[in-house]
């Protein structure tokens, strides 16, 4: 059995502390030993997405980071993204497109969005496609995830242009 490593982290805005074995991916530690569900294992090896988590201003699939990775990193998962006062606007307006059906590629979806619509508040149909290339999704064909997306910025943006 191999020796596990110390690491301290922040998750969702927590200092977090925990042992890994060097072999372990960010993903086995985050849903495996911390039981932080939200990121999924789709293909386990980078192509889906459903596995994307924020490490730092980085978007990464967790399952190929290792989970010694997260030493004095800040990440950020599904978790975190909605608050006590609500789901945030893109994870409202994914329900209100219907822009899932099962599910399991939509944590990776929500997280890689966000940071899309943190760095560029009012992208053109086609930076969202370009962004989310590496989310993909068996299920709902992509357009209304695409409509989800581009009507949560203009939610977001209204709300910034309010409290101006
Ligand atoms: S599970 Fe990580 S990219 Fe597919
Ligand atoms: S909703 Fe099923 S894979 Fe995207």
């Amino acid at each position: 059995m191999s020796k596990k490593t110390h690491v301290q982290t922040e998750i969702n805005g927590e200092g977090i502390e925990f042992l890994c074995e060097p072999r372990q991916s960010l993903l086995e530690v985050l849903r495996d030993e911390l039981h932080l569900t939200g990121a999924k294992e789709g293909c386990n090896n980078g192509n889906c997405g459903a596995c994307t988590v924020l490490m730092g201003d980085r978007i990464v699939n967790s399952c190929i980071v290792l989970g010694v990775e997260a030493e004095g990193e800040k990440i950020e998962t599904i978790e975190g993204i909605a608050t006590s006062e609500g789901l945030h606007p893109i994870q409202q307006k994914f329900l209100e497109h219907a822009a899932l059906q099962c599910g399991i590629c939509t944590p990776g979806f929500i997280v890689s969005s966000k940071a899309l619509l943190e760095q560029n508040p009012t992208p053109s149909e086609e930076d969202v496609r370009f962004w989310l290339a590496g989310n993909l999704c068996r299920c709902t064909g992509y357009h209304k995830i695409v409509e989800a997306v581009m009507d949560a910025a203009k939610a977001l943006n209204t709300e910034v242009a309010d409290n101006a």
